[in-house]
């Protein structure tokens, strides 16, 4: 449990040492460190270049004291101190990357007093996966350092099956965005993989949306109640200075995460469904059983991939939000044949929208079995 820059500030100019330091108290004055969330986590944007020793740096305008800095202000607060990186040569964000540089780079991590690494995929040369991300695993057990070791692999090459043995918890879907087909889509692929989820290894969500504005209130409490019995990490992703007294309410619900945080670490199975409802439960260590009847229902759907090198897609309500928009290098259309592709056609063809991408595939080769 803890809070991430990432869906509130992105690699902005707003992401800056003092929105941390206040995040970091906001966390303790707001009852959020006392109701369970500790980590506090800078995403992509921190990057500066490597220096002649091939050691990162920090982004000097951004965070002008440095990262010992604030993991020693976090800590101070009975906090701890969380990072962002990439198994690739640049971050998604398109800074600095870690591959070729994981001993120094967790060696770093652990002088400035790092408890927690989320571990990109992006510009990865299309190297398999799975060594690149022991490479960081070995590098950062090497330190001695107890550093929480999220994988952020958007659920590609089956990482349930051996995230396990590499790192405390994996992504499962692709970024989830906010609003409510997003998150009803991913929940659908997720809940899927509740076996795979355990103590000490998780089955990762996505960070949290609530709070952001995107979804209805009713939504919000949905995305929280379904998180906390998935088990799967509650990482905070909105601005702390801003959020209303509901959603500081939800994030602090004592029962649901009374739930999250049951020793069992049982997720959420299906239990039942019938057209957009279900029905998802999951025994607790009492011998209880907690569920959560949920309403997947969606407006409108429309169906994107990702940049063709995985085979995730993504959803978008009509009108794309703007938020999105800023993406759509990222989404390409998917080829004629998938059924997402007729669906999206058939509906665009009903509504006479016109405010997606061309549906223009030539020269796309998808690497994705239907
Ligand atoms: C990927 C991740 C996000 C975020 C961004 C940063 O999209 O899935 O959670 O970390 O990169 O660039």
């Amino acid at each position: 449990m803890g809070w991430n820059s990432w869906n509130a500030f992105g690699i902005s100019p707003r992401l800056i040492e003092p929105i941390i330091e206040q995040t970091a108290d906001l966390m303790v004055s707001l009852g959020l460190r006392d109701a369970g969330y500790r980590y506090l986590n800078i995403d992509d944007g921190w990057q500066g270049e490597r220096d002649s020793d091939s050691r990162i740096t920090v982004d000097a305008q951004r965070f002008p004291s440095g990262f010992k800095h604030l993991a020693d202000y976090a800590h101070a607060k009975g906090l701890l101190f969380g990072l962002y990186s990439d198994a690739g040569t640049h971050t998604c964000g398109g800074k600095e990357g870690s591959l070729g540089y994981e001993d120094i780079d967790a060696r770093t991590y652990a002088d400035w007093g790092v408890d927690y690494l989320k571990y990109d995929n992006c510009f990865n040369r299309f190297l398999p996966i799975r060594p690149r991300f022991e490479k960081m695993r070995d590098a950062l057990n090497a330190t001695g350092r107890p550093i929480f070791y999220s994988l952020c692999e958007w659920g590609v090459d089956d990482v349930w099956e051996w995230g396990a043995s590499v790192g405390n918890s994996w992504r499962v879907t692709d970024d989830l965005m906010d609003h409510w087909d997003s998150l009803a889509h991913n929940a659908d692929d997720a809940s899927q993989l509740h076996q795979h989820a355990g103590p000490g290894s998780w089955n990762d969500w996505d960070m949290l949306q609530v709070g952001n504005g995107g979804l209805r209130w009713i939504e919000e409490q949905a995305h929280f109640a379904m998180w906390c019995l998935s088990k799967s990490p509650l990482v905070i992703g909105t601005d702390l200075r801003k959020i209303s007294p509901d959603a500081l309410a939800l994030l602090k619900n004592e029962e649901l995460i009374a739930v999250h945080q049951d020793p069992l670490g049982k997720a959420a199975r299906l239990a039942w469904h019938k057209g957009p409802y279900r029905v998802f439960s999951a025994p607790l260590a009492d011998g209880s059983v907690a569920v959560v009847i949920w309403n997947r229902h969606t407006h409108f759907n429309a169906y994107f991939y990702d940049d063709g090198s995985q085979c995730n897609y993504t959803t978008a309500t009509f009108p794309i939000p703007k938020k999105l928009m800023n993406h759509t290098e990222y989404f390409k259309p998917p080829p004629d044949h998938h059924p997402h592709t007729r669906r999206r056609r058939r509906l665009q063809d009903e509504r006479g929208d016109t405010s997606v991408p061309p549906d223009d595939t030539n020269g796309w080769d998808p690497p994705c079995k239907d």
